[in-house]
């Protein structure tokens, strides 16, 4: 051999070599001779097609394959066919993966065919990245028009508040039509709140990013949830020590994440029970400090905000943070959409733990400097 010589190898080492070589490639590699026995199964070829452990080495490949007719029909063509298959793609129905393939035929040194590979990749991940590209560009198509119906609607909704408000006052004495009136008011008001809460959700996040005090934004946070959600007798305990250092963010949009949960909390418990919010300032790893870039750890805010309310069953806790997934008759299901949307902003993170029948966990974590700066989101709708 050519190379052998050149490398100062022996043809023996080389060969060890090459097997080495292409029994340990990333790809699957295939190869049979002109008689069709199969001379080379790598592993990653014996990974994709389920292929046994066991010598495969001269068995015909219509045999070591026949789970895989799709492929034996690509293989019995590579000597008869003029152009082979480059960079095609094909679905093994067997096992439900995509891979991509190219064959090629193995000349000797005459430039005679003594024989065939098939090279291939499994693209079935490849296929799920682009599956999801697909839904991100559908549910941005999705908000957008949203948005402009949500636009469209603020007009006429804040018309019929006016007129049923005029009407209210020409029948002053008729207790029926006064009631009715007053119905459609809300009515009116509840199909604002939610046109609200749309545009909310499909704006893209803009940060004012400033010195934040996290017990001011949960201090704000208790307040604009009382205005908005019954509180019954529900105990709300905030615990965040005095020296947790200021965090670079936007406190309206704090107070927004943890109203929310706060909302969600107060509806969960229906006017009894318990919420802790606390805070802790982490700073390994350990502690649970943020990585960004999977490198150092950086300086972390740790926010937790607990209940002692019913919690979720597992098939609806891995929907919660889906844009209109709601299990409430009056919900719009983006509240935690939102959360999520203003925490990504802040190169933060929200995870939720729940027992069923115990209880369920938020827990927030931002970094004391969000590490891009400040920003415009231009891809708001994709609600991740
Ligand atoms: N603390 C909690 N305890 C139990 N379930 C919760 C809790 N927080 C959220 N959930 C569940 O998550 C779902 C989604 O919450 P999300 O805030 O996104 O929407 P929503 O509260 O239903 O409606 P909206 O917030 O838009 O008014 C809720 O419907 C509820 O089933
Ligand atoms: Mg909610």
């Amino acid at each position: 051999m050519l190379m052998a010589k050149t490398a100062g190898h022996s043809t023996g080492q080389l060969d060890v070599f090459f097997r080495h070589m292409v029994g340990n490639m990333r790809n699957g590699v295939l190869a049979i001779d002109r008689q069709g026995g199969v001379v080379l199964l790598n592993d990653e070829a014996r990974r994709l097609f389920h292929v046994k452990p066991g010598a495969v080495e001269g068995r015909s490949f219509g045999d070591v394959l026949h789970e895989h007719p799709d492929i034996v029909r690509v293989l019995g063509g590579a000597f008869e066919l003029k152009s082979l298959p480059n960079r095609a793609e094909l679905r093994l129905k067997s096992t439900d993966t995509v891979i991509g393939y190219t064959l090629s035929l193995v000349r000797d040194d005459h430039g005679e065919p003594v024989g065939a590979a098939l090279f291939f990749k499994d693209l079935t991940h490849v296929e799920q990245i682009e599956e999801r590209e697909r839904l991100r560009d559908r549910l941005a198509a999705v908000g957008e028009m949203a948005a402009v119906m949500a636009h469209e609607i603020k007009n006429p909704l804040a018309g019929i508040e006016v007129l049923a408000g005029l009407l209210r006052r020409k029948v002053p004495d008729n207790a029926e039509a006064q009631g009715l009136v007053k119905d459609i008011i809300n009515e009116a008001k509840m199909a604002n709140a939610i046109v609200q809460e749309v545009l909310a959700f499909v704006r893209p996040v803009r940060l004012q990013v400033d010195r934040t005090s996290l017990s001011e934004a949960v201090g704000s946070a208790v307040s604009l949830a009382d205005g908005k959600a019954t509180r019954g007798s529900i105990l709300v305990d905030v615990i965040v020590p005095r020296d947790l250092p200021s965090l670079g963010a936007d406190q309206h949009q704090l107070t927004q994440v943890f109203a929310n949960l706060l909302i969600n909390a107060y509806e969960a418990l229906e006017g009894r029970g318990r919420i802790e919010v606390s805070a802790r300032l982490a700073k390994t790893a350990s502690d649970g400090a943020l990585l960004p870039d999977g490198h150092q750890p950086v300086p972390t805010v740790v926010v937790d905000v607990s209940d002692d309310g019913p919690g979720m069953p597992a098939d609806i806790a891995e929907k919660i943070f889906n844009p209109f997934f709601t299990t409430k008759a009056q919900g719009s299901g983006l509240g935690l959409a939102i959360v999520r949307k203003i925490v990504d902003a802040h190169d933060g993170r929200i995870d939720m733990t729940t027992q069923d029948g115990r209880g369920t966990r938020f827990r927030v974590t931002l970094p004391v400097e969000p590490h891009k700066q400040p920003a415009i989101r231009p891809t708001g709708q994709h609600g991740s």
